[in-house]
């Protein structure tokens, strides 16, 4: 797993060791530190949590280290269920959710740091900007021609909404695009896999009526191509999509449009 992304003239330096007021089923914590308006470099900060008096996740330890040691930790999060992709981070040097990561199944010291390859605006809090640019740029809404049926909905076959499966659960972390070798060393024009699930969300979907030119504005040697098929992608999602699978149904599309 790659490092995060250093701020330009910087390295780590030492951090503060904020210790646990009682004592039982110690854990220890290592969490990455950056705040860009304090003019200094990043730091790691240890934490040591009392087990027996913490929630079993890693989001519950990091909730409690704010709330009990240090308020200035700065880090995403909402819905506490896997669901709203808030709180994506590298922990122990894998890309996944806080919330849904069990502190118990790390074994020794956990480090924490932001998910990898992003700039970082504070702490535990990458810049999704670009990400979020990315994702805008493959119009992700139902495009259509034809008019609207009369009084009714675009209606699909069940056969056509499973196709969708395996694609609408997408909560956006970007667990997979911080994790694909080809999107650390070309994010800027690569879309990366998490981008490119939800394009083929849309080119899966039976009522869209865009496929055309959905295809051609990926058909590109960087927006699409610079996948390899190295699979991290997969391996990370913590929601168990398979990005590398919709990339490869997308080359597939391309291909057998002009056959
Ligand atoms: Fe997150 Fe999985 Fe969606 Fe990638 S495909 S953004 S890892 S939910
Ligand atoms: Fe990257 Fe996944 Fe392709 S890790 S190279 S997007 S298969
Ligand atoms: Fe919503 Fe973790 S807090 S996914």
């Amino acid at each position: 797993m790659a490092e995060f992304r250093l701020p330009k003239n910087s390295r780590i330096t030492k951090g503060t060791t904020h210790k646990s007021p009682t004592s039982g089923r110690i854990k220890k914590f290592k969490v990455y530190r950056y705040d860009p308006d304090s003019g200094q470099n990043p730091r790691y900060d240890d934490f040591e949590i009392d087990l027996d008096e913490c929630g079993p996740m890693v989001l519950d330890a990091l909730i409690k280290m704010k709330s009990e040691q240090d308020p200035s930790l700065t880090f995403r999060r909402s819905c506490r269920e896997g669901i709203c992709g808030s709180c994506s981070m590298n922990i122990d040097g894998r890309n996944g959710l806080a919330c849904t990561t069990a502190i118990e199944d790390i074994k020794g010291d956990i480090r924490i740091t932001p998910l990898p390859h992003m700039d970082v605006i504070k702490d535990l809090v990458p810049d999704f900007t670009h990400f979020y640019a990315q994702y805008a740029s493959i119009k992700p809404w139902l495009q259509t021609v034809t008019p609207e049926p009369a009084g009714k909905e675009r209606l699909q076959s069940p056969e056509d909404r499973n196709k969708l499966d395996g694609l609408y659960e997408c909560i956006l972390c970007a667990c997979c695009s911080t994790s694909c070798p080809s999107y650390w060393w070309n994010s800027d024009k690569f879309l990366g896999p998490a981008i490119l699930l939800q394009a083929y969300r849309w080119l899966a979907d039976s009522r869209d009526e865009m496929t055309g030119e959905r295809l051609d504005e990926l058909e590109d040697p960087f927006r699409l191509y610079r996948c390899h098929t190295i699979m991290n992608c997969a391996n990370v999602c913590p929601k168990g999509l398979n990005p590398a699978k919709a990339i490869a149904e997308i080359k597939k599309m391309e291909v057998e449009r002009i056959i």
